[in-house]
């Protein structure tokens, strides 16, 4: 009879073990139904005793919904980056600098992709992850290890055996393996990229696109923002994957660099099996080559090959520059381009009025996706291009969601074109005669309030989370009811009645009571929120938080002259115009006077006024380490509060630093070289009188 602890530790290892066939080697030998039912087995075992408890455990991979902050660590070696070449020139440029730079020495060449995700790097010791850094600045990140323990293929328990401690008790180790392979040394960091696959950034866009929420623009940002989520519960859903290339530690098994990745998959890593060694730079450029178009049938992104000098002796002969390495350079691809023909220009009318001229195409295979329509950008760029209906045409996806035509094929062009493109000179949508503002590569549809899209527009705008949060109104019922007649503009919102909502089935009745219920609440918001929801040009989320503040009510802010706003620390001309404009207009005060009369925030709270004072007028202060009372975004606002202003870098103009523990030792020493002061956490809470 073995006891529940020794069952716990076994199927920990057995579900490791599992883990490890599924995302590492595709090759699971157990169902899902099993593999779940193991589980839940050690979950609740697990429960039974948690004096067992344990960060690695497969338990733990779910991740929790807790609230985490990032501590800021100093990484143990420094993490660096590589030089970037976009040519064959310059690769050959660099094997040669090489050659002579080993005086003659025969040599190696690992040739590996470069995956375009994150860096990480990984802690291990005793064969147990202990802590997994971002890249942060190369000598400090941010201690991200609670959600890299989320990641299926990072091993939290490694296969083998430690290097020194060793025995073959004939028995095999935890995973099975009783081929004796390299050992782990007790110490090592392994550093790789974090990726989000290609599928799973697919599918996490399509979801996100049905929430209404902002699309991820590539599978790199999807995996940095994921990875930065303060709850591990949600890196867990997100599918994240990671490939690692690149073993540091001072009793590696090898000389070799591949040698060493080698080893480092049979400890269970997952480890690119598309790595090679080169001996002659002809080998460098038939791996180019080849990954130059074999790469779109990758899961995952690439965005270039990294070539690495092999041997690790060689590599300290070569040394670094500055800022990397001698011995290792990255070639970038050239973003990925496919010719097609183009069928029709068709015009798009944003919620500004704006006209984009978009390119209907014959599908193309594109990076992975299938492209239909391309943006154009704007008129200058139509006649730059000098585009006919029927003319082959090349597209790229750059890093930008939506993909844009770069030229015409012209060797594809024959004597026999099709028309010419012509730039619109009327808005498609309401007719109106478009207008070109001075300094604006864009033409506009000046009928604001007649022009449907820009309608529409504005209401979106103005329901949306950061606005007004009326979150049950999507784009396509603000379409039907605009359709219908029952809104012109965002004030109509608040004349709109269930009966009018509803057809006869309940649900329809019940998701009406819950939209005319979101409306209503929506009286609550405060003054600088729906300052914003206007959608007075140039007044975003963080301007109208200012103009509130410093205005205290719409009433002074529609008498302000310019010279009242040029006093406002960070409001310039621009936006001072356009606010002066926009209240100018008699359509925009009768919409304010009919939201005052439904009830909105016109002006700051009492609560509000109370607590604002103006302690910090005048003051730009930099939010630098972690803190004990408040968080990052609490000191943010209360810096606000009290009239100062919060930015990111520090820079001759900064008032002050506000310096919580773990302050960064490139920050302080920036600081300390402009004299710039710093003040702590409980200096700056007696400032404002906390
Ligand atoms: S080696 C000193 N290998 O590209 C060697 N980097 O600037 C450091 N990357 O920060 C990195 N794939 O994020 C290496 N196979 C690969 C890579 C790779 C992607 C990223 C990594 C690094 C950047 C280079």
């Amino acid at each position: 009879m073995i006891t529940e602890q020794e069952r716990i530790l076994s199927l920990r290892a057995e579900l490791h073990r599992h883990n490890h066939n599924y995302y590492v080697l595709n090759q699971p030998t157990i169902s899902d139904q099993e593999f779940d039912a193991l589980m839940r087995e050690l979950q609740d075992l697990e429960s039974l005793h948690p004096e067992l408890f344990d960060p690695n455990s497969p338990t733990q991979r779910v991740g929790s919904d807790l609230s985490q902050e990032f501590v800021q660590v100093e990484h143990i070696r420094p993490m660096l980056s590589l030089a970037n070449t976009y040519n064959q020139d310059e690769v050959r440029e660099f094997y040669e600098r090489v050659r002579e730079g080993l005086g003659g020495e025969p040599f190696e060449i690992c040739c590996e992709l470069k995956f375009d995700g994150l860096s990480i790097s990984l802690h291990y010791e005793r064969g147990r992850l202990v802590r997994a850094v971002t890249r942060g600045d190369g000598v400090r990140g941010d201690d991200v290890t609670a959600n890299i323990r989320t990641i299926r293929s990072i091993p939290l328990e490694l296969s083998g055996a430690e290097v020194s401690a060793a025995t073959d008790d004939g028995q095999g180790d935890l995973f099975g393996n009783d081929d004796q392979k390299v050992s782990w040394p007790s110490e090592f960091e392994i550093r790789g990229e974090v990726l989000m696959p290609w599928e799973s950034f697919e599918a996490l866009n399509r979801e996100r696109e049905a929430a209404e929420e902002p699309l991820f623009a590539n599978p790199r940002n999807a995996a940095s923002g994921t990875l930065k989520s303060k709850q591990t519960a949600v890196v867990a859903k997100r599918k994240l994957d990671a490939y690692l290339y690149y073993l540091l530690g001072d009793e590696l098994p090898s000389d070799g660099h591949y040698e060493n990745l080698e080893a480092a998959r049979s400890w269970g890593f997952k480890v690119s099996q598309h790595m090679r060694k080169a001996h002659t730079l002809d080998e460098v450029f038939a791996f180019i080559d080849y990954w130059d178009t074999e790469r779109k049938n990758l899961p995952v992104a690439t965005d270039g090959i990294v070539l690495k000098v092999n041997s690790m002796r060689q590599q300290q002969t070569l040394g670094m520059t500055a800022k990397s390495p001698r011995w290792a350079i990255a070639y970038k691809f050239q973003a990925e381009q496919a010719s097609t023909v183009l069928r029709e220009v068709t015009f798009q009318v944003g919620r500004t009025g704006a006209v984009t001229p978009v390119a209907n195409m014959d599908p193309v295979q594109l990076s992975g996706t299938v492209v239909r329509r391309a943006t154009l950008h704007n008129a200058d760029f139509v006649a730059q291009l000098d585009l006919h209906v029927g003319d082959h045409v090349l597209v790229e996806k750059g890093g930008e969601i939506i993909p844009k035509i770069v030229s015409v094929d012209m060797s594809q062009v024959t004597t026999e074109r099709g028309p010419r493109v012509e730039f619109i000179r009327r808005c498609p949508e309401c007719g109106a005669e478009l207008v070109r503002y001075e300094g604006e590569a864009a033409w506009y549809c000046p009928n604001e309030t007649g022009c449907p899209p820009q309608i529409k527009g504005r209401i979106e705008h103005f329901v949306s989370r950061r606005a007004m949060n009326i979150d049950t109104l999507g784009p396509e019922t603000i379409e039907d009811f605009f359709d219908r007649g029952l809104i012109h503009d965002y004030a109509d919102l608040y004349e709109l009645q269930v009966d009018q909502l509803s057809g006869a089935n309940d649900s329809r009745i019940r998701s009406a009571r819950k939209t005319i219920k979101a409306i209503e609440d929506s009286r609550q918001v405060p003054f600088e929120r729906v300052l914003f929801a206007l959608g007075i040009r140039f007044v975003g989320e963080s301007v109208a938080k200012t103009l509130a503040r410093s205005f205290k009510s719409v009433d002074a802010l529609a008498q302000a002259s310019l010279d009242d706003f040029l006093q406002i620390n960070s409001i310039g001309a621009a936006i001072a115009e356009s606010v002066i404009q926009w209240f100018r207009n008699d359509e925009n005060r009768h919409l304010v006077e009919r939201l005052r009369g439904y009830g909105l925030q016109l002006q700051l709270s009492e609560e509000t006024l109370s607590q604002q004072s103006d302690r910090l007028a005048g003051k730009t202060v930099v939010i630098s380490g972690v803190f004990a009372h408040h968080s990052r975004d609490e000191y943010k606002a209360l810096i606000e509060q009290h009239g100062g202003k919060n930015t990111g870098s520090i820079s001759a103009k900064t008032s002050f630093i506000l310096a919580g523990e773990n302050m960064g030792p490139a920050k302080l020493e920036k600081a300390q070289k402009l004299g710039v002061a710093i003040v702590s956490e409980a200096e700056f809470l007696e400032m404002i009188g906390e």
